[in-house]
C-alpha cells in the first residue's frame, strides 16, 4: 500500500501540479488558459504566482515530507515538480485546455460511476410535468452566504413569473433553508413566506435536502444547471449535455466556470456580486442561444467515450503492482522495496534528469542563436564594409572626373 500512496496521486486541481504556463488558474488570479493575455499578465503567473504559491504551502510541504520521513519514504521537493510520481487527473481533452502533459501524467477522465441513484416519484412526476426545469445545486459541502441564497431564490421565483422557467429543483444540502430571508414578489411587492416554498407548497419550485443529480440532469426537461462548478457535477452536466449557470465558491471551480464558458457550454455568475437581474438575463441567453446546447452535445460526445477510461486508470495502477515485484528488492526485514524511479522508467522523460538547461536544450538553442547572432552580425557589417568602400570608391572617382573631366574627343 505504501506504493501506492507514494506512486499515485488522483486529482482535478491541476494548479498543483508541473504544467505548461499556458495554463494557469482564477484561484492565484490567472486564467486557465492564458492565450490573450499581456507579457506582463504571462509573466506574473508563469513565475511569480507559482513561487507564491509555492511559499504559501511551504508548510503543507514541509509537514508531507515530515510524514513521509516518517515511514521512511522519500521527500518530495515540490508541489508541482515531481518527476516521480504518476498523476491520475480527472479530467479530459475538450474540458482541459489543450497542452502537453508528460508521459507520467495520465488523463483518465471522466470518472463517472457505474449507476445512479434513480428519482423518486415525487421527482419523477415534478420533472414530467414541468418542461422547462432549472436545477440547482452547490455540491456537499460548501455553501455561499444566505444573502446570495436569497438572490438565487428571488431568481428562481422571477424567472418562474415570467414564464422563462417554469420549474425549479432546488438541491440545498448543507445549507440551513430555515435561515432563508423573506422573498418579495417583484411583481407585487408581496412578501412571499419562505416556509410555503420549504414545504413544497409552491407548484413550480421543488426544494429538498438531498437529490439524485444525475437522474434529474439526465431527464429531458432539465435545461438548466445551476451549479457551483465542482468537478463532479461539471463532467455530470457535460455528461448528460446540460448547459450551465456556474456560480463558484472554491478551490477549482472557478477554473472549472472558465473552462465550460470557454467550451460554450455555460456562463458564470460572480458571488461577489450576485444580482436577479444578471442571472435572469444569463438564464434567458442560455436558454435562447441554440449553441450552448449544441456546445453541450459536443462535450458530451468527448465525456462519453473518455469516461470509459476510468479502468485505464485502474489498470495502470495494476500495471504498477505488478512491476513491483521485478523491479523490488527484499530487505533486509524481508519487505518488498522498490526505488520509484527504476519503476517509474518507461515513463519518467531523461530530461528530468538532465538538470534545467540541458533538459530543455536551452545549451544547444543558446549557443545556436548565439551563433546565429554572429553570423547575422558579421554579414551586416561586412555588407556595410563593402558598401561604405564601394560607396567611397564611388565618390573618388565622381571627384575624380569633376577635376579632370573626360575629353570627349578622346
Ligand atoms: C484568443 O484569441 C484568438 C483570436 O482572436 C481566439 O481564436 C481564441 O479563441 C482566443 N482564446 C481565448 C482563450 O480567449
Ligand atoms: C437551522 O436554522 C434554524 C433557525 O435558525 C435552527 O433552529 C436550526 O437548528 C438550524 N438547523 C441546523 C441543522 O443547523
Ligand atoms: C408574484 O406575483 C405575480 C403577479 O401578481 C403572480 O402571478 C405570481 O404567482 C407571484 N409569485 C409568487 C411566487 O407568489
Amino acid at each position: 500500500m505504501l506504493i501506492i500512496i507514494d506512486l499515485l496521486i488522483v486529482y482535478s486541481f491541476t494548479v498543483f501540479t508541473s504544467q505548461h504556463p499556458i495554463r494557469s488558474d482564477p484561484v492565484i488570479g490567472c486564467h486557465v488558459n492564458m492565450e490573450n493575455e499581456s507579457f506582463y499578465n504571462r509573466f506574473i503567473c508563469a513565475i511569480v504566482q507559482p513561487l507564491r504559491l509555492h511559499w504559501n504551502f511551504r508548510d503543507n510541504l514541509n509537514y508531507i515530507n515530515a510524514r513521509r520521513a516518517e515511514i521512511g519514504v522519500s521527500k518530495h521537493y515540490d508541489f508541482r515538480e515531481r518527476a516521480n510520481t504518476l498523476f491520475l487527473t480527472d479530467s479530459f481533452f475538450g474540458f482541459e485546455v489543450p497542452a502537453a502533459w508528460p508521459p507520467i501524467h495520465q488523463e483518465i477522465g471522466p470518472i463517472l460511476p457505474d449507476t445512479f441513484p434513480s428519482l423518486s416519484s415525487d421527482l419523477d412526476l415534478f420533472l414530467s410535468s414541468h418542461a422547462r426545469t432549472m436545477y440547482i445545486a452547490h455540491g456537499t459541502f460548501l455553501h455561499t452566504t444566505p444573502k446570495n441564497y436569497a438572490i438565487l431564490l428571488q431568481s428562481a421565483l422571477e424567472l418562474i413569473n415570467r414564464n422563462i422557467l417554469d420549474g425549479v429543483i432546488w438541491a440545498t444540502v448543507t445549507f440551513n433553508e430555515s435561515e432563508l430571508p423573506l422573498t418579495i414578489n417583484l411583481s407585487n411587492g408581496e412578501i412571499i413566506p419562505t416556509s410555503n416554498l420549504l414545504n413544497n407548497l409552491h407548484p413550480h419550485v421543488y426544494i429538498t435536502k438531498y437529490a439524485p443529480q444525475f437522474a434529474i440532469l439526465s431527464h429531458e426537461n432539465t435545461k438548466l444547471f445551476l451549479s457551483h462548478g465542482g468537478i463532479s457535477s461539471s463532467h455530470e452536466s457535460i455528461y448528460t449535455a446540460t448547459p450551465m449557470l456556474v456560480l463558484p465558491i472554491a478551490f477549482d471551480q472557478a477554473g472549472n466556470a472558465e473552462r465550460l464558458e470557454l467550451a460554450g457550454m455555460a456562463l458564470k455568475l460572480s458571488k461577489f456580486d450576485l444580482k436577479v437581474d444578471d442571472i435572469i438575463s444569463k438564464v434567458v441567453r442560455l436558454l435562447s442561444e441554440e449553441s450552448f446546447k449544441s456546445n453541450a452535445k459536443r462535450l458530451q460526445v468527448l465525456a462519453k467515450y473518455n469516461s470509459k477510461r476510468k479502468y485505464r486508470g485502474a489498470d495502470l495502477i495494476e500495471i504498477m503492482l505488478n512491476m513491483a515485484k521485478y523491479d523490488g528488492i527484499i530487505n533486509e526485514n524481508g519487505e518488498l522495496e522498490v526505488n520509484i524511479e527504476t519503476l517509474l522508467r518507461s515513463w519518467i522523460t531523461p530530461d528530468s534528469r538532465m538538470g534545467f538547461f540541458r533538459g530543455n536544450y536551452l545549451d544547444v538553442f543558446g549557443v545556436a542563436v548565439i551563433i546565429a547572432l554572429v553570423l547575422i552580425i558579421s554579414f551586416v557589417y561586412g555588407f556595410c564594409k563593402a558598401i561604405m568602400i564601394a560607396f567611397r570608391k564611388l565618390s573618388f572617382k565622381s571627384r575624380n572626373s569633376q577635376i579632370f573631366p573626360k575629353n570627349k574627343n578622346e
